[in-house]
This record gives structure tokens, C-alpha cells and sequence, in this order.
């Protein structure tokens, strides 16, 4: 293998041999740049950059086919069907705007939009917004005192016939990875749509979404070692071509008069407008490299490295996780507070010594408030993080507590 998981993969990274120091802990917020992305990136922008779609001139007609190709492994990856059915946005966020805006417009007062405790703000607020509109009914599925979903209840939940389920696959602030096969099985019986939230789970698990069966997914390129501006929303091709747009403009139509259009079919009728196109192109790129590595190696080697967090974690006095205590369904992400020691403060404390983690509600405030915290500090790891990095934080951590003793 051209690459090797772990510590060692920090050569491939720019940022980490220009910084040999910097102890990078907020993956779950945006991951580093392999330099095989940079370079994509930065060929397209000198030898031939183009719009694509709407020249007919040799440039213009290689980057078309290299951005179509990218759609193509993006495709395989997540085992769509299509490439048809890989729509881009600007991030994860957009593509859960786009899904609840365009399927709210034909639901109906008092319809069960079935949510869980543990959703991003990103999943949850558009779906509020839709129930303002449309009058629809939000229930969450709970989440148990160590950060996991209540599945008794949910499969209860679901019997009352929700019209949708949004679900994350894998939490961002208590790493838990939820049970989305049983709860999607079980909500398409009962007739409901399904909509997965995979922005935090893309970079630590293979998502299939054949294997899943869900109707939509989400995610966004920077946490899978692509540029920012772009987010992906799969979608199963006979419920993507019956869902309306919610962005008008260029591409995205078939015939236009001064009164009226027609749309397009999918992808392009999501797709007004330029789209990202480096980014798709550096997308492709990331997905060459985590190919390389492959995704059951990425999956077996957190999978140790999160045994060895969560065991050097008990070494702290006072340090109190928030979610899952056992490597059981659960990823490298770790929110924590530790008695007497303000999040933000141990942030800026970390900083100190070049290591970064966030701290915060990181975008998922009622859960913290259902936890009765208002903050909490979260490390994240990939797979260029080492035991060398846990070592680190655990240094930094006692640091911390004696500043403040
Ligand atoms: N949702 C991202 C995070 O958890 C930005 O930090």
C-alpha cells in the first residue's frame, strides 16, 4: 500500500510537515488536506480551468469529463446506484436544507417528522422550519444517559407512522454510531421517507447506501479529506426525479419563455448555477486516496485507537465523557468536561502547546441541554492521528488541572 494509516500518513499531509508540532484534534469539524487533493486542485486551476457544462472548446470539455468522473467514484463509494443520483451542494448542510424544503412542500398539517436527540443543528432546524410552514409535528427519538439512542422507544415511535425519519449515522458530539439499518428498515415499513445525516460517519465507516437502504444521505467533502464549498446529497433516483428544486436558475432547466420553465432532470435540476468545480475535482482526489487506504483498514484502525482513548481518558481525575464509555458502536469523537475547568478555557489552554480541539456546543445545543451542560471540549481523530496524540492531549490535560488548582 502506498499509504500508511496512522501517524506516518502526516507526511502525505502538507500542513502536518510544515507544522511538525501541531497536535490537530478537531477532525470532526473539518479534516487536513492530503497534498494528492492540493495538487488536483491546483493542476485544474493552471493547465485548464473552465466552466463545465457550457463550452465547446478543449478545455472546457476536460474539465466537464474530469468533474463527471468525480461524480462517478463519489458515486461508487457510497455504492449509488448512479451517478445520477450524487447531487452537489455547497456542504452537508445545504444538501439536509435541500431535502426538507423540497419534500415538506407536499406534507401535510399534523404529518410526524421523526427526529433524533442527537442531531446537528443542520439536520433539526430545517425540519422546524418546514413544521412552522406546514404545521407538521417534530418527536425525537431519546438518547440514554451515556449518549445512545433509545431504540425500544424509537421502534415504538415509529409505529405511529412518521412521514419522515432524519437520523444521524454517527453522532458529532458523542461519536455514537446509531443503528440506522433496524430504524430504517423499520421506518420505511411504516411508510416513511429516510434521511441520513453521514457527515460526521463518511470519514470513519464504508457507507453503502444500497446496504443502509435509506432514500437520502448527506455529507460534506471536508471532513473526507476534500476542499470546503461542497456537500453531497444521494438520493434514490425515482424519489429525486418526483422532488421539486428549491434553487432556480442556469442548468438547472429544460426550456425557458418569459413566463415559464421546465426543469431539467436529475442532477442538473438541483444544480443551478456554477457549481463547485475544483472542489468536485479535489473530492475525486480524496476519494482516490482513501481508496488507496481502504475503508476497512481505516475502520479496524480507529476502532483500536479509540480503545486506547477511551482507557487513557479514565487516567484524567474529574474528566466526565459525554456518551458511550466502551469502544461498542462508538468512534474516535470525545466531548468532555472536567470539573472546574470551563471548556473554552482547557481550549485556549491546549492551544497553548499547539493542540487544537473544539469547545463549544458544536452545533448540537439541545443535546448539551438535555445533558444540562452548556459547553463541553471535544477531541476528534483520524486516520493521521496516533496513540503520540492521545499522549499529547493527556499531557495537555493535566497542564490544564494544575493552571487551575
Ligand atoms: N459539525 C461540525 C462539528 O461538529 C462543524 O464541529
Amino acid at each position: 500500500m502506498k499509504y500508511k494509516i496512522g501517524s506516518a500518513l502526516k507526511e502525505d499531509f502538507p500542513i502536518f510537515t510544515q507544522n511538525r508540532d501541531l497536535v490537530f484534534l478537531d477532525n470532526a469539524a473539518s479534516c487536513q488536506k492530503p497534498a494528492v487533493v492540493l495538487e488536483a486542485m491546483d493542476k485544474l486551476y493552471r493547465n485548464f480551468y473552465a466552466n463545465v457544462h457550457r463550452g465547446s472548446y478543449n478545455i472546457a470539455e476536460i474539465v466537464t469529463s474530469l468533474y463527471e468522473d468525480a461524480r462517478e467514484k463519489i458515486a461508487r463509494f457510497i455504492n449509488a446506484a448512479s451517478a445520477r443520483e450524487i447531487i452537489f451542494t455547497r456542504n452537508a448542510t445545504a444538501a439536509l436544507n435541500l431535502a426538507a424544503r423540497s419534500l415538506s412542500i407536499d406534507f401535510r398539517a399534523g404529518d410526524i417528522v421523526l427526529l433524533t436527540e442527537l442531531e446537528h443543528h443542520a439536520s433539526l432546524v430545517p425540519w422546524q422550519e418546514a413544521g412552522h410552514r406546514h404545521n407538521l409535528k417534530l418527536e425525537f427519538i431519546p438518547v440514554t444517559p451515556d449518549g445512545r439512542l433509545d431504540i425500544n422507544k424509537a421502534r415504538q415511535q415509529i409505529k405511529s407512522k412518521p412521514k419522515v425519519l432524519v437520523m444521524t449515522a454517527m453522532s458529532n458530539v458523542t461519536g455514537t454510531v446509531t443503528e440506522v439499518e433496524e430504524l430504517v428498515d423499520l421506518a420505511k415499513k411504516a411508510g416513511a421517507i429516510t434521511i441520513i445525516d453521514a457527515a460526521q460517519a463518511v470519514q470513519h465507516k464504508k457507507i453503502d447506501v444500497q446496504e443502509i437502504n435509506c432514500d437520502l444521505l448527506a455529507f460534506s467533502s471536508h471532513k473526507l479529506f476534500g476542499p470546503s464549498g461542497l456537500g453531497i446529497l444521494w438520493g434514490r433516483e425515482e424519489l429525486l426525479e418526483k422532488m421539486p428544486p428549491v434553487e432556480y436558475g442556469g442548468h438547472m432547466i429544460k426550456e425557458v419563455n418569459y413566463q415559464t420553465a421546465s426543469y431539467a432532470s436529475i442532477p442538473d435540476k438541483f444544480e443551478a448555477g456554477t457549481p463547485p468545480i475544483a472542489e468536485v475535482i479535489g473530492l475525486g482526489a480524496a476519494i482516490d486516496f482513501i481508496n488507496q487506504i481502504s475503508m476497512t483498514t481505516v475502520e479496524s484502525y480507529e476502532k483500536e485507537l479509540t480503545a486506547y482513548c477511551l482507557e487513557q481518558f479514565t487516567k484524567i481525575p474529574n474528566l466526565k465523557l459525554i456518551g458511550p464509555k466502551d469502544n461498542k458502536n462508538r468512534g474516535a469523537i470525545f466531548s468532555f468536561v472536567i470539573d472546574g475547568l470551563h471548556p473554552h478555557d482547557l481550549a485556549t489552554i491546549l492551544d497553548s502547546i499547539g493542540i487544537a480541539i473544539r469547545a463549544g456546543h458544536h452545533c448540537v445545543m439541545p443535546l448539551h441541554s438535555k445533558f444540562g451542560i452548556p459547553a463541553t471540549a471535544r477531541a476528534s481523530f483520524t486516520i493521521y492521528n496516533g496513540e503520540e496524540d492521545m499522549q499529547a492531549l493527556i499531557f495537555g490535560l493535566n497542564k490544564a488541572r494544575q493552571i487551575i488548582s
